[in-house]
């Protein structure tokens, strides 16, 4: 009883079953040596033992359970959770401000009836190039040079490429933006990174003129940087529109009077712009002669940084919280 009292846990209290009452047990002994007893003797005997088997087992369960409670009180009192300790703060996330720039681009544009397509980073030459007018040798490629994955296949350096995709489906009329990564062998800069975003557009139609792009132009700049601000187009060559312009607004830190933040001109150059080049829809299966459009491009990361005031890009491409935090 003793040994029973003392076995403090589990794996003890087994041991002394097992010396108690297992197959070479002391008490197991004891009855097998009873045959050793006369026929007399063996009754008692064997009723005294058995009395005592059944004291030694009853004395087993009992510490048992005493041990098994014993546990699983101290399991409870390890597991107590103190409520009165401040909760850890969840950290929310929220939209970059690229996300919040292009978020508020499609809204301007889906309210004019645009739709939003997309189109593959990893781009046919054919599709970057070529049918946007800019055939091999040209020297539009120098300032878009590339990461080439074939002769043929390279990533795309201006969504420009979309815009030959979706004339050459042939559902007519467009009028589509396309927002997208966009990749250049550029080294990294205040306004210059390998790898950024741009918005194009495309509209093309029966009768469309200079005068509506310039239209849609201005009311863009307008929802963007509030309706104060004022256009101006510059006359400009790309490869693939005819004529050709750069928009600039009005500065919206000084109303164009000239500051710091418009480097005293009063304009800030937004985007690039023109009417379709007539062979750039022959190329793509449209009739130049029934069909005309413009097309527009903007690089979202400045339509970011202009809004938000930010002036070095690589801080949108850090992922430092402690910055992104502010927008
Ligand atoms: N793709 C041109 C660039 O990356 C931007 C551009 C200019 C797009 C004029 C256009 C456009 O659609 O009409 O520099």
């Amino acid at each position: 009883m003793e040994l029973v009292r003392n076995a403090e846990d589990a794996q003890v209290l087994n041991e002394v079953r097992v010396q108690l009452l297992g197959k070479k047990g002391e008490i197991t002994q004891l009855l097998k040596s009873m045959k050793e007893l006369s026929a007399e003797e063996r009754p008692a005997f064997g009723q005294r033992v058995n009395e005592l088997r059944e004291a030694v087992e009853s004395r087993l369960s009992e510490q048992r359970t005493k041990l098994e409670r014993a546990q699983r009180e101290a399991k409870l009192r390890e597991e107590t959770i103190d409520v009165t300790l401040p909760p850890r703060r969840i950290q929310y996330g929220h939209p970059h401000p690229n996300t919040k720039a292009l978020e508020e681009v499609e809204r301007i544009f889906i309210g004019m009836g645009y739709e939003v397509v997309e189109g593959p980073e990893v781009e046919f030459d054919k599709y970057n190039f070529e049918k946007l007018n800019i055939p091999a040798g040209h020297p539009a490629r120098d300032e878009q040079d590339t990461f080439y994955i074939t002769e043929n296949i390279l990533l795309r350096t201006q969504t420009s490429s979309v815009q030959a995709r979706v004339m050459e489906q042939g559902r007519l009329p467009i009028r589509m933006i396309c927002p997208g990564r966009v990749f250049r062998s550029d080294a990294v800069d205040a306004t210059h990174s390998p790898s950024f975003h741009q918005i194009e557009g495309l509209v093309i139609d029966r009768h469309v003129t200079f005068a509506d792009l310039k239209g849609t132009l201005d009311a863009f700049a307008k929802e963007l940087f509030g309706p104060e601000t004022k256009t101006k187009l510059r006359p400009h060559h790309f490869p693939f529109t005819e004529p050709s312009a750069e928009v600039d607004v009005s500065c919206f830190k000084c109303g164009g009077k000239g500051c710091r933040f418009c480097k005293g001109e009063g304009w800030i150059e937004i985007l690039g712009c023109g009417m379709v080049h007539p062979h750039v829809l022959e190329m793509c299966g449209i009739n130049p002669k029934e069909y005309s459009g413009f097309a527009f491009g903007v690089g979202l990361e400045r339509i970011a940084l202009l809004k938000y005031e930010i002036d070095d890009m690589r801080l949108l491409y850090e992922n430092d919280t402690r910055f992104l935090e502010q927008f």
